[in-house]
């Protein structure tokens, strides 16, 4: 298992790639600190392609100046090693100034299924995960780009900028990768305190007692209602929103029927969790 080696600037990314293309290329977009999750969108990508770059980037523009930009876990040397036992062809772990040198001046802005949710709480987000992502695919060139769907918000808008600025790769979503009592992986994780991850354990349990809910004939508002109680209940502060969309828009729906998405958010102290689940 070779370490996989690092490059740090576009064009050596784009010179590193060339000579695979024939056998297609895999990007999987990380900002490091990888668990997991993130090797099984490594795993995924592996299916399609041996080519398999990994970007690993803390990008400044998704976070606001109150969020944990500075605190976020960055961890290269150990996320080096768990993708060389991935067998990762290469890292591409750029510094801010390669992505957004001085004069920076450009913002890729989606609308559609990035209004709302998300965009209620972190006005910032979006602009910033499209931006960066634009960058990555139009750098890498690949064939395939591999996103969870724990970020399923965030899934829809990346399929929809590769859409509409034809950027030729399809976007692959990849399943949510749970630990054992059903939390959602994450890097954000590590900032639970031992009684904190107890109750972060909880929120996909209430998640699932929602649908249950639902599929019994539960009204959606009255549902939803119950799951933001039901959460506070276990011991979070703050409920962001418990939200039944349709499933490929994230419009509200006020019917069952066609497939749909539940999507939480919800504080413990200072640690922000989503999740979300197919209906
Ligand atoms: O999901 C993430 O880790 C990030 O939002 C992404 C897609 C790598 C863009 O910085």
């Amino acid at each position: 298992m070779s370490s996989p080696p690092i490059v740090t600037t576009v064009t050596d990314l784009r010179r590193a790639l060339e000579p695979l293309r024939k056998d297609g290329v895999a990007l999987v977009p990380t900002m490091g600190a990888l668990h997991d999750g993130h090797l099984s969108l490594v795993a995924a990508a592996k299916q399609r392609t041996p080519n398999v770059a990994v970007s690993i980037f803390v990008n400044p523009t998704q976070f606001a100046p109150h969020e944990d930009f500075y605190s976020y876990p960055r961890t290269l040397e150990s996320d080096r090693e768990k993708l060389a036992g991935a067998n990762t062809t290469l890292i591409f772990a750029p510094a801010a100034r390669e992505m957004y040198p001085d004069g920076f001046a450009t913002t890729v802005c989606v609308k559609g299924p990035a209004n709302g949710l998300e965009t209620d709480f972190r006005p910032h987000f979006f602009d910033g995960v499209a931006t960066i992502v634009a960058k990555l695919l139009i750098a890498a060139k690949p064939d395939w780009a591999m996103f969870g769907e724990k970020d399923y918000q965030q899934l829809l808008v990346i399929r929809r900028l590769a859409r509409d600025l034809d950027l030729g790769v399809e976007i692959v979503a990849v399943p949510i990768a749970r630990e054992e009592d059903g939390l959602a992986m994450s890097s954000r994780n590590a900032y639970l305190s031992p009684s904190e991850r107890k109750i972060a354990g909880q929120l996909n349990a209430v998640m699932r007692e929602v649908i249950a809910r639902l599929q019994r004939g539960t009204g959606i508002v009255e549902a939803e209602a119950f799951g933001a109680a039901a959460i506070k209940d276990t011991g979070f502060d703050t409920v962001d929103y418990v939200a039944l969309r349709d499933a490929q828009t994230l419009d509200p729906i006020t019917a069952m029927g066609k497939p749909a998405r539940l999507l939480v958010a919800a504080r413990i102290c200072k640690t922000r969790l989503i999740d979300n689940m197919a209906v």
